[in-house]
């Protein structure tokens, strides 16, 4: 836009991004690039800078405000939000059915054929936002129902709620009313990045969303990938004319707002039990958790003929999935041994289906976690289990407990080689400290060496790599690239055809890259992240193994401990040996370009990457964004100022466009 822009230009600008926004977000289906997008914002951006007094409140750089907020205030709901029955079986279901056909008492009519809107009941927080004259103008929880908090602020930050209403005929007050959540991908990629930040890590995305929403400054909370789904209206003025729930539901995603496409309008007990199986064998691959379904009945005169019972809709039921918690005995705590010692306790437990899956392990996590829970074998638990998370004891019913139990006892010695153990000061975990003479930690690590970001040898998996060390064929890494194949085809359930193809997978690993290296090496604290600096900047294994201290801590993200890691694993002649056999079988990469000033046209930039990349690996792609002179950043913020955007880029991208950083693609990276 030029110069000559007038305020009707910026306002129309507007309207285009909200637009654009609109069909991305809600009708899932994109008009323009990201860069066009992205071109429009920055134009919006400078339209702003040049005319501070045009900005309104509903442009998408509006979205963010400065100042964290004291605390939050009190809402009061203009009108109740309600809770919902519950149904747990098909029996329930056909009851509720029925019992919504006799109320409304007509003669004749066949309970078989009344329409429900079946949703699925999202895990999230409840939230009613309201609109006036088209404007966002309060978010609040739910609270106890009748008084929630006021969360504008966090509520604005959510890229998929608009600030202000689509269309001409908007109503002059407009509640609606639905659900926040954190999508699965998001929170996963979330909870990592935490992790390397030395953040909370949350247990759950419902928690996740929670803890998000509660966040005093709104910077934090745009930082969160967070989703809404809207599911029923509050006050509407002046009233609107939908006859239908279904009818409600299309019209508030007419205004702008993002409704769960898996909503459907079914018919009688039959239709919902339909809809709850066909959810429920979509919900492991859903992009958010759900607890179960929702139907309501979809006339809204019956709803209204039907009416309230103290906090719930007669007119609406939930109906819950098999809970994913469940309570069992534990037969015994057992200790298991990581490859760098960390000794965990495992309770073994009596079978037991959570959440339509049998367990019978779950973690105890470490001594302080089973001394805080007090976990004691005999004791009966409740266990939980959410998506593919490794499931947890939760707690102890101490009223079940019986007489003669005694409190768990750490071993002292490692229960794979006997060595003492050790607890180091301010460490929450005991480790077997005998290293690679430990047979657990020596079938640790060769696994790790072989997983799939190390050097990824394709037919080796743990269960073989446990035989081959128990059969004594290797003690170290190096010892497989030794490995013949009549050794191999001697093995219990080892055809000549997957000796073969291990063989070959242990050849074809020989070509790898530095980094790829360095991170199999298993060296403590030297995650993939790590293992690529050291390699960037050292650029050769000599040198990372000479490195000193003050070199090690002059390289950027690596502290005290990590540097301490890195050289004690380095002046242990043990680790020379295993490093040379394994360069002297072949190991080999390419050499890493020295970067000089002319080839870094990304220097001083900050650089995020997401989404999946085809051609490289995630790895790479960072290698070559710092080989180019970037600085690699796991999260987006101000001073990020270009992002690399990958299929499938969820929340990063969205807030890239959100501050108007640059987006460039995977061919972008590549061709440079
Ligand atoms: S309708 C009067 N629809 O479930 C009806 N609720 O136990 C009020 N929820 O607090 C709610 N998905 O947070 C409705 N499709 C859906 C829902 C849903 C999730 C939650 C909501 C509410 C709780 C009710």
């Amino acid at each position: 836009m030029t110069q000559a822009a007038s305020r009707e230009d910026y306002l129309e600008l507007i309207r285009h991004l909200n637009e654009l926004a609109y069909q991305y977000y809600v009708l899932d289906e994109p008009l323009v690039a990201d860069a066009e997008y992205d071109q429009l914002y920055q134009q919006l951006l400078a339209l702003e800078g040049e005319h501070p007094d045009w900005v309104s409140s509903d442009s998408p750089t509006q979205r963010v405000a400065d100042q964290p907020l004291d605390k939050f205030h009190p809402v009061q709901h203009a009108m109740p939000m309600l809770s919902l029955g519950n149904v747990f079986s098909d029996e329930e279901l056909q009851d509720f059915v029925e019992r919504v056909s006799n109320r409304l008492g007509k003669a004749g009519m066949d309970p078989g054929t009344i329409d429900f809107s079946a949703e699925p009941k999202l895990d999230g927080l409840a939230v009613s936002i309201r609109y006036e004259q088209g404007q966002l103008v309060q978010a609040a929880t739910r609270g106890d129902g009748t008084t929630g908090e006021d969360i504008t602020a966090n509520i604005k930050t959510i890229q998929s709620i608009p600030l202000s209403l689509r269309g001409e005929a908007v109503p002059a007050v407009f509640e609606v009313r639905g659900e926040v959540v954190m999508p699965r991908d998001g929170f996963k990629q979330y909870n990592q990045w935490a992790a390397e930040h030395e953040e909370k890590v949350f247990a759950n995305p419902r928690n996740a969303a929670a803890g998000s929403l509660r966040q005093l400054d709104p910077k934090k909370t745009a930082q969160r990938p967070l989703a809404f789904y809207a599911y029923s209206v509050g006050v509407v003025e002046p009233p609107h004319e939908q006859t239908s729930h279904s009818e409600v539901l299309r019209w508030i995603q007419s205004l702008g707002l993002p409704v769960n496409h898996l909503n459907q309008v079914v018919q009688g007990a039959a239709g919902c039990a339909a809809f709850y199986q066909h959810i429920g064998q979509q919900r492991e691959a859903l992009n958010f958790d759900i607890d179960g379904v929702v139907y309501k009945v979809n006339d809204l005169a019956w709803q209204e003929a039907l009416g309230f019972v103290t906090k719930a809709p007669r007119w609406a039921t939930a109906h819950k999935f098999p809970a994913e918690e469940a309570t069992t005995v534990v037969e015994n705590i057992d200790v298991q041994v990581g490859r760098t010692g960390s000794i965990t306790p495992v309770a073994r437990l009596q079978p037991v289906t959570v959440g339509g899956v049998t367990v019978t392990n779950a973690t105890l996590h470490n001594e302080d976690e089973i001394r805080r829970k007090d976990v004691r074998v005999g004791d009966t638990v409740f266990v939980r289990r959410a998506g593919d998370v490794i499931p947890e004891v939760v707690k102890v019913v101490l009223a079940k407990r019986p007489v003669d139990t005694q409190a768990f006892a750490m071993p002292s010695h490692c229960p794979v080689c006997d060595t003492p153990l050790l607890r180091i000061e301010g460490e929450a975990v005991w480790r077997c400290p005998a290293g690679l003479t430990c047979d657990a930690q020596r079938k640790e690590s060769i696994k790790h060496f072989a997983s799939r970001k190390a050097m990824d040898i394709e037919g080796l998996g743990d269960k073989l790599v446990e035989q081959l060390v128990d059969a004594g064929l290797i003690n170290t890494p190096a010892d497989l690239f030794q490995l013949r194949l009549s050794q191999v085809s001697g093995l219990e359930r080892m055809a000549e055809k997957s000796a073969t193809n291990l063989l070959a997978g242990i050849e074809a690993s020989k070509d790898t890259t530095l980094p790829r290296f360095v991170f199999a090496l298993g060296i403590r604290e030297v995650g993939e992240a790590t293992a690529l600096t050291l390699a960037t900047h050292l650029q050769t294994l000599p040198a990372i193994m000479a490195a000193d201290t003050d070199a090690l801590l002059a390289l950027p993200d690596i502290g005290e401990v990590v540097a301490q890691k890195i050289r004690q694993y380095f002046d242990n002649e043990d680790n020379q040996a295993v490093i040379q056999a394994l360069v002297d079988a072949g190991i080999h990469w390419p050499a890493i370009e020295v970067p000089n000033e002319s080839s870094q046209p990304l220097q001083d930039q900050t650089v995020v990457l997401t989404g999946s990349l085809s051609r490289m690996t995630r790895a790479e792609a960072k290698q070559k964004l710092q080989a180019l002179g970037a600085k690699v950043t796991g999260s987006v913020s101000a001073k990020t100022t270009l992002l690399v955007a990958g299929e499938k880029a969820g929340s990063k991208l969205t807030k890239a466009q959100q501050l108007g950083v640059r987006v460039v693609d995977e061919d972008w990276l590549l061709q440079q």
